[in-house]
């Protein structure tokens, strides 16, 4: 069959492991047409990324890509907000298929990105998104499908996890273990975003609004982060029999959608407390399900990069794009601030 022409944007962590991948085992990226890298779209193309790319492929003109007639799929790989989100409005105002990895993104302008989408009947799909490289969106949206959600319990932030582990299980400092989260490649460009409950916040949004199809946005997250934490919290935890966690809920209750992210005790007899260093676990309630647990790392090159190919795949598959529940009742998100004045 005809190659699906591929545009790249970004070639950092995430974008360096998507790249390698395509390009030294495209056999097994074949799901319906073979990928093939058009473009590989960068701020700096002197930097040295150690990746052997096919020549004319690595260049720093977005516009050039976006309007190739050859690509037929574009990765926005780049982070933040603005100029991602009109890279991705760009590329499906010119026809491509959109892929990203972008949490910030799909939180903040995602209903605008969706409908644009489905004004020019392209499909976006971003199960990168969330919890790296476990598959939640499909997850959520496919397999847990017939469930009515009642409720999520997560960690979805790796990098804090990770810190919170190397702290309590090596007695690391909190500055040389975040130093290390940025060196493997888990942070944000701005660490603070994932430490402060920000990142954490984002993906759980998103996946309120797939579960229970509520209109939920950013501010309707009662959130705290792992900052105000030193070691001295650590070890109280450890002697009540505890770990502390980054947990993110969402539950409906009588009031409506409860949303918080919070650094939260575990005890160490409960399975979230031994889900460790960068990985994620989302517990998920539905009402034929009971509670089904998808769990796995939730940072880094690889297992973002796995993500990523996977929707790739899956629109060279014609696979349709992902659709939020249709919610049996209104249900409203309960005020940030009222969720722990009671
Ligand atoms: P990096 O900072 O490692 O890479 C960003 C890449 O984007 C770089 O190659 C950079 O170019 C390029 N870039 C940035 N701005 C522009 C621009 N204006 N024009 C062209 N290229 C640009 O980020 P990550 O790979 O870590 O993250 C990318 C996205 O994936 C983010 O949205 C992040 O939240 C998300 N994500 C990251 C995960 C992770 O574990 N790292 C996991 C899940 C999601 P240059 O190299 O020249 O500077
Ligand atoms: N910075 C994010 C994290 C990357 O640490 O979880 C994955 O989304």
């Amino acid at each position: 069959a005809e190659p699906l022409g591929v545009a790249l944007f970004g070639l950092g962590t995430v974008g360096g492991g998507v790249a390698e991948r395509l390009l030294r085992h495209p056999q097994t990226l074949t799901a319906g047409r073979p990928l093939s890298l058009k473009h590989a779209v960068v701020r700096d193309v002197a930097k040295n990324r150690g990746i052997d790319l096919p020549a004319g492929v690595l260049h720093d003109d977005m516009r050039r890509a976006v309007d190739d007639p050859a690509v037929a799929i574009g990765v926005e790989l780049i982070g933040g907000i603005p100029q991602a989100f009109e890279l991705c409005r760009d590329l499906l105002r010119a026809g491509k298929h959109v892929v990203t990895a972008n949490k910030a993104l799909i939180c903040e302008r995602g209903p605008e990105l969706f409908a644009l989408a489905a004004e020019h009947g392209r499909m976006i799909r971003y199960e990168a998104a969330v919890a790296g490289g476990v598959p939640i969106v499909a997850g959520l949206t496919e397999s847990l499908a017939a469930n009515r959600i009642t409720g999520i319990r997560a960690i979805l932030n790796g990098t804090s996890n990770f810190l919170l582990s190397r702290m309590a299980d090596t007695g690391a400092s909190y500055a040389d273990a975040l130093a290390e989260a940025q060196k493997r490649g888990y942070a944000e460009a701005d660490p603070s975003m994932d430490v402060d409950g920000t990142d954490a916040a984002q993906k759980l949004v998103i996946l309120s609004r797939l579960a229970f199809g509520a209109e939920v946005t950013f501010a309707d997250v009662s959130m705290g982060g792992i900052d105000v934490l030193d070691a001295e919290d650590l070890s109280f935890a450890e002697e009540l029999g505890c770990a502390v966690k980054l947990l993110a809920v969402a539950k409906r209750t009588e009031r409506g959608l409860e949303l918080s992210v919070r650094p939260t005790l575990v005890r160490r007899t409960d399975a979230v407390a031994n889900i460790n260093g960068p990985m994620n676990v989302v517990a998920v309630r539905g009402d034929l399900v009971g509670d089904a647990w998808f769990a796995g790392p939730g940072a880094g090159r690889e297992p973002t990069a796995s993500a990523v190919l996977a929707d790739l795949l899956s629109i060279a598959a014609a696979r349709p794009p992902f659709r939020p529940r249709q919610p049996d009742s209104p249900l409203r998100p309960v005020p940030a601030d009222e969720l722990f004045s009671r």
